[in-house]
């Protein structure tokens, strides 16, 4: 571990994650130190190593270090510690596991829930050792909460990185909201398609389902999911981390007003996952048809190759309709074609993340059926061409969702309360397994190279948050969730009936 002062040691970190806080002249420094000196000949080392924090005051930008009896919460950072040379990454023992917090007595997001139904399946039984065990027949990895600390055990290959994120943003909500999550023990899938199918569960002989967590689910299936590794980053085709897409898709959004847009309907993406995908380029522009759709190859051998230039998402706002279409299971394309105010037009899909559950058709995207994808696209172009301003309501209004609902700060809370919730089903407690190792920010981001370490530096938690995780809903009442699937079953036919109407024009 490097053992250098406070000062040496964290400021250069501090300042790459807030450049206003760089040193300006040697007066701040020399202050620093003083306060340095002065500070730790009277901090108490209750809770925390206190060598090793510095607290940022958000309202002057003055950084101290400070006693910890305040009666407002401070901010704390805790950047990593990486060893030097070749010496093994250990963890870190002085991460602070008691802090305040302030309760702003917020309410999660109406996606929360869905935590609530995904959950449903052991509601009555609890989750067993043995429904955990059996997760064991896909999953990826196996990982262990006891005392506040991650230990991970690895079964299978992981497609890229997926694993490596996952893991990495769950050690970043440890980080977020220490000493909070309860020891648990989960099973995590980091395949596309649910796998634990409901009509395999039914009846009193059953063991009851295993509960496998994964990135997306469906109708058929009781997987629990859990959001996707790339809202920390996917280093292998150069998606950076969630929380900087948004800044630069909100900046993407400014730079060409909807009204300057390419008045058509945008794809790109890789055909080759699956047919549905390939019955849509069907629908392409030529010279003996115009379905008013522009689509397009991704190339991500050749773009790699170029630097990605071609894929950057916040340069992709410049139609005035994107399309979104699943692959082989969900896509995690989705998120980025939510976030730009453009209108999606989402090719009725068979699967759902964590919170698109709680998107409303017409409201947040315009529905495309995917048994006649054509003649569907063509009429939502030329809808909203001729109703532009409900067009562009539509568009901000999912923009608006991404921005605001599925911020950073509201996925860990989702993770938070997801995980919280599972735990209080399960019927044992959780031990470290042999095998298993333990994990944390330091051993996953010290020796990480390239895009990798630099998407983890990026979303690295700094510290922990100075404000509770929001409040979660209760389960939604039957007939409350009964009229939201209404709701969104008449919008739809709605669609319909107007497309149906626009083509009968024609016959
Ligand atoms: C800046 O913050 C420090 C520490 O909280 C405080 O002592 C000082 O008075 C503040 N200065 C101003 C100008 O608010
Ligand atoms: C670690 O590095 C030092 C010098 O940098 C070298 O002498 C030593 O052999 C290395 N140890 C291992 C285990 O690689
Ligand atoms: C889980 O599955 C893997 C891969 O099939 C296997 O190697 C491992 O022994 C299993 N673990 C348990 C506890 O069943
Ligand atoms: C779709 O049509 C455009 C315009 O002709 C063309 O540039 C593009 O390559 C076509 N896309 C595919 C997948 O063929």
């Amino acid at each position: 571990m490097v053992q250098g002062s406070a000062v040496a040691t964290h400021l250069p970190e501090i300042s790459f994650w807030r450049p206003v806080l760089k040193m300006r002249n040697a007066k701040i420094t020399t202050f620093l130190i003083l306060v340095v000196i002065v500070s730790v000949s009277f901090l108490s080392s209750v809770w925390i190593d206190t060598s090793k924090f510095l607290i940022q005051n958000p309202t002057n930008q003055t950084m101290i270090i400070s006693e910890t009896h305040k009666s407002t919460p401070q901010r704390i950072e805790f950047p990593l510690e990486c060893c030097t040379g070749n010496q093994t990454q250990t963890c870190p023992t002085n991460y602070p596991t008691t802090y305040q917090t302030e309760d702003f007595n917020r309410v999660c997001p109406d996606y929360f829930r869905w935590i609530h139904e995904d959950l449903r399946p052991w509601r009555t039984t609890g989750i067993t050792r043995d429904m955990v065990e059996r997760a064991n027949a896909t999953a990826t990895f196996r990982l262990v909460i006891v005392g506040g600390k991650a230990y991970v055990e690895k079964y299978r290959k992981s497609i890229q990185s997926r694993d490596v994120f996952t893991i990495w943003g769950i050690l970043q909500l440890l980080r977020r909201y220490p000493g909070r999550l309860p020891d648990l023990e989960l099973m995590f899938d980091t395949e596309d398609k649910p796998v634990v199918k409901s009509r395999d569960y039914r009846g009193a002989n059953s063991r009851g389902p295993p509960p496998v967590f994964r990135y997306c689910g469906d109708k058929w299936t009781m997987d629990i999911v859990f959001p996707d590794w790339s809202f920390w980053g996917w280093a292998e085709i150069n998606i950076k981390p969630w929380h900087g897409i948004l800044k630069d898709i909100e900046e993407g959004n400014k730079r060409r007003k909807w009204m300057d847009r390419e008045p058509y309907a945008y794809w790109k993406g890789n055909p080759f996952v699956a047919d549905t995908r390939q019955d849509l380029l069907k629908c392409n522009v030529s010279e003996q048809q115009d379905w008013n759709a522009r689509l397009y190859i991704q190339d991500w051998i050749q773009e790699s190759k170029q630097g990605f230039k071609q894929s950057d998402l916040a340069n992709q706002c410049t139609y005035r309709y994107k399309i979104y279409i699943e692959g082989y299971a969900w896509s995690v394309s989705e998120k980025y074609i939510l976030a730009c105010d453009s209108v999606t037009l989402l090719v009725k899909p068979k699967f759902h993340d964590f919170f698109i559950r709680s998107l409303q058709p017409v409201h947040h995207y315009w529905p495309i059926r995917d048994n006649d994808k054509c003649k569907s696209i063509k009429f939502a172009v030329d809808w909203g061409n001729s109703h532009k301003k409900k067009a562009q309501e539509i568009g901000q209004a999912a923009s608006r969702f991404m921005q605001e609902e599925l911020k950073m700060d509201n996925v860990y809370d989702y993770m938070y309360h997801l995980l919280n919730e599972y735990a209080k089903l399960l019927r044992y407690k959780p031990s470290v397994p042999d095998g298993a190792v333990e994990l944390c920010s330091e051993a996953m981001a010290c020796p990480a190279s390239g895009l990798e370490r630099k998407f983890k530096m990026e979303s690295l938690v700094m510290g922990p948050s100075i404000s509770s995780p929001c409040t979660l809903p209760p389960p939604f009442p039957p007939n409350i969730l009964a009229t939201f699937i209404k709701r969104k079953i008449n919008s739809l036919n709605q669609v319909e009936k107007w497309e149906n109407g626009y083509w009968e024009k024609f016959q």
